[in-house]
């Protein structure tokens, strides 16, 4: 796939055939993924992939979490959470309706919380040491390219926030160390187009709207 396509056409994915994805591939496309850009080469990204009865443990764990009602998110001290407020709302109000319109809350967030039944996730974790503020864009940047190269592969992914929110759960199904953080999952596996979930697609405000030019020819111009 051409890249500008590649990222044009880039949506996440909600719902998944059931077809596992081989450990090869998941090898490959990793490999690929980490020629991504880190704050000098630190690198600050670790990679636990799941799949099979390890994910599904670890989907029920969060299930439990939601149906035990404590959805106040508890993330470590230094991810602190909070919500878009001004702008930042609008445009995640516009993003949720969307969301509605295919499905309701409590289904989108007990699927949200399993990985979408994917047949594989990826939990991204970094280490405590590594340098602020940096790791967190760091990761920002490999988990893109994750998504991106996971498209020349067929598959789809969506990012997900929810073990960030509720890293206890998390923490003790897959046996992580305090030292770690717990930044992201990543659901990936093969993109079910039939599902009504995977034809949202969400809007992105027009460039003019993003962008001030300082000196560009045309500006100089007008002076
Ligand atoms: C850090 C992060 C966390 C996200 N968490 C969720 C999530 O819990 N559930 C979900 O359905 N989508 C989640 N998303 C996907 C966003 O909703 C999605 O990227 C955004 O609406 C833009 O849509 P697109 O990816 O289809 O272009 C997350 C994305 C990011 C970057």
């Amino acid at each position: 796939m051409e890249l500008l396509e590649t990222i044009k056409s880039r949506r996440s994915i909600r719902a998944y055939k059931p077809d596992q994805v081989p450990r090869e591939i998941l090898t490959e496309l990793l490999e690929v993924a980490r020629w991504a850009p880190s704050g000098s080469n630190t690198q600050p990204w670790e990679f636990i992939v799941l799949a099979g009865e390890t994910l599904g443990e670890l989907n029920r764990a969060m299930i439990e979490r939601l149906h035990s009602g404590k959805m106040k998110p508890e993330p470590d001290e230094d991810m602190p959470f909070s919500f878009p407020t001004g702008l930042y709302k609008e445009r995640s109000a516009k993003f949720y309706k969307k969301v509605l319109a295919v499905i309701k809350m409590q289904e989108w967030y007990e699927k949200s919380m399993s990985f979408f039944d994917a047949p594989a996730a990826i939990i991204i974790v970094t280490d405590k040491s590594a340098p602020q503020p940096w790791w967190l864009f760091d990761i920002g940047l490999i988990s893109q390219t994750i998504a991106l190269t996971a498209q020349n592969y067929g598959l789809g992914t969506c990012m997900v926030g929810h073990p960030a929110a509720y890293p206890k759960e998390v923490r003790t199904v897959l046996n992580i160390p305090e030292s770690k953080r717990i930044v992201v999952g990543i659901a990936i596996g093969y993109p079910d187009w039939d599902h009504p979930l995977n034809s949202l697609r969400t809007e992105r405000e027009p460039v003019e709207k993003l962008v001030t030019w300082r000196g560009m020819a045309e500006e100089e111009e007008k002076k």
